[in-house]
């Protein structure tokens, strides 16, 4: 293949990586598409093809589904490897990760687009953290006891068991955080994984593969398939040798996707799309709450799914709000991920920018303001500029819609009664993540208690931390990630009764 001049400002161990003829990890060996077939991976700085990855299609998922199901069903990791043996796996990933902290650093960066030293700060660090956190788990997964009042005398215990052969498909805007959440519990709790990567960012978690086989892990434990959604995704949801699978992506993808596991009844847990408002009260701190409220808006560019993208103000701070994060908006330095200066990096793919930038045009169509943004960007690469929208309605596609991208709409609210204002904050087919920015507590955890959503932030918003479940209410999702309430998704409890 020909060699594609990457970015002079790359280390060099990085550059070849990328580089590279890029192979997936199935039943322990680096393999090509059985189709010998690849997808581009595109630079979204500059808009350029940088590699090319395997193109998974049903025979390559069928492959990697078998030997997950070897390794779960014959393989040593069930009977051999003991729990203390799957929580140094783990943690040996972790400081085989944070050894190469800066070069994952710079994949995701080239990838995702996003600055490279948010990746430094954020993405890796907390991959390495979720890895060691989900190790020291493996040994406490546990069942109980219990004095059941059945006639007779009896023992009765449950045993928390791994599931079996776990299907992943993970989505781009954190493509290695991603690969971490969903490998970390599964391995964890002793399941055999197949994880199908974004066919937008591959890379990370191809070179984590490696990471996974020098680690040690047994052969067919992890499989890692690049390729597209309709072409590996769905008949990876659709395996029958596969048990459960775990989904993270848009709303209408994880509604096919519990089609596709229909036939075998697999279980599925779904992490999906969210409309989180933020909402600043006016005894706010509001130094605090416009830099608060900007962030949880801009923050990886808006592609989170629990960004902050609707601003609820009440009226009497309204303005002074708007005018904070709009100013904080135009001032945010958009440009190439590895460029020190940058603090906001293009978009992940042309796909989203027209997107995001279709967002903004039907919501200035539909008769939004933009304080900030809304203009084209640069000529190359999938540049949008922070945008903040005013004069939004309820009924607008931009409130109603995830715009997955750096776009605020802003809304006054009127009231002082607390369950209008939840009612309003509410009012969304999601429930993933809200904040609520004010200084008295009363206030803050009411509002906690009537908020619809599995997250709430009081006066910060998009703190992260792999002891604390998230997942979402509503359209947002199934089930829960992280923390010990994953385990709940990843076993199955067998209740065991012995007479006496
Ligand atoms: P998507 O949901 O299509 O893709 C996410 C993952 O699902 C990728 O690995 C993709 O290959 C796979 N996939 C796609 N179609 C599939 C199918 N039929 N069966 C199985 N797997 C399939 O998301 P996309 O197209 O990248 O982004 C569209 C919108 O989705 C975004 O604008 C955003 O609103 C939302 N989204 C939400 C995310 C979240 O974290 N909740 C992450 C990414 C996107
Ligand atoms: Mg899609």
């Amino acid at each position: 293949m020909a060699t594609i001049a990457l970015d002079p400002r790359l280390d060099k161990n990085t550059s070849n990586f990328i580089s590279s003829e890029h192979r997936m990890l199935i039943d322990g060996k680096f393999v090509k598409a059985a189709s010998g077939k690849t997808l581009p991976v595109y630079n979204p700085a500059t808009g350029e093809v940088m590699a090319h990855v395997p193109e998974a299609e049903a025979v390559d998922v069928d492959r990697a589904a078998r030997a997950a199901r070897r390794a779960f069903d014959e393989g040593p990791w069930q009977r051999k490897i003991t729990a203390s043996q799957r929580g140094r796996l783990l943690w040996k990933l972790a400081d085989l990760l944070e050894s190469h902290l800066e070069e994952f650093a710079e994949l995701e960066s080239m990838d995702n687009g996003k600055p490279l030293a948010v990746a430094r700060a954020a993405d890796v660090p907390l991959a390495v953290d979720l890895f060691r956190y989900m190790g020291g788990w493996a040994t406490k997964i546990m069942g109980q006891t219990f004095p059941i009042s059945f006639p007779g005398e009896y023992l009765t215990y449950t045993l928390r068991e791994p599931i079996g052969v776990v299907g992943q498909i993970i989505p781009w805007n954190f493509p290695l955080l991603m690969a971490a959440w969903k490998l970390g519990p599964a391995l964890a709790a002793g399941n055999t994984v197949v994880l199908k990567l974004a066919e937008q960012t591959p890379l990370s978690g191809l070179r984590l593969a490696e990471l996974i086989q020098e680690a040690g892990f047994p052969e067919g434990v992890v499989n890692v398939l690049t390729g597209y959604g309709e072409g590996a995704g769905a008949p990876l949801a659709a395996h029958d040798l596969v048990d459960k699978i775990a989904f993270t992506g848009s709303t209408e993808v994880g509604k096919l996707i519990v089609g596709a596991a229909r036939g075998n009844l697999k279980k599925v847990t779904l992490e999906l799309g969210g409309k989180s408002p933020a909402i600043v009260f006016p005894d706010a701190d509001l130094d605090k709450a416009i830099a608060g409220t900007a962030s949880a808006i801009f923050f990886n560019h808006g592609q989170c799914c629990c960004a902050g993208s609707r601003l609820l103000a009440h009226k009497d701070v309204y303005d002074r709000v708007v005018e904070g994060v709009s100013d904080i908006a135009s001032k945010i330095r958009v440009g190439s991920g590895l460029d020190p200066e940058t603090q906001m990096g293009p978009l992940v793919s042309e796909e989203q920018y027209q997107r995001v930038s279709g967002f903004i045009d039907s919501g200035l169509n539909e008769g939004a303001k933009a304080t900030a943004g809304g203009r084209p960007a640069a000529e190359k690469g999938y540049f949008v500029h922070p945008t903040v929208l005013t004069h939004t309605k309820p009924e607008m596609k931009v409130i109603r819609e995830e715009i997955f991208g750096p776009v605020v709409c802003a809304m006054p609210f009127n009231d002082d009664d607390i369950d209008r204002i939840a009612r309003e904050a509410n009012d969304t087919i999601y429930g993933l993540a809200a904040s609520v920015w004010t200084s008295n507590l009363s206030i803050a955890n009411k509002m906690a208690k009537r908020l619809k959503s599995g997250t709430v932030w009081i006066n910060c918003h998009n703190v992260f931390d792999a002891a604390l479940p998230f997942g979402g209410y509503k359209q947002s999702g199934w089930g829960r990630e992280m923390g010990g309430d994953v385990f709940n998704s990843y076993t199955e409890v067998k209740a065991v009764t012995t007479a006496l």
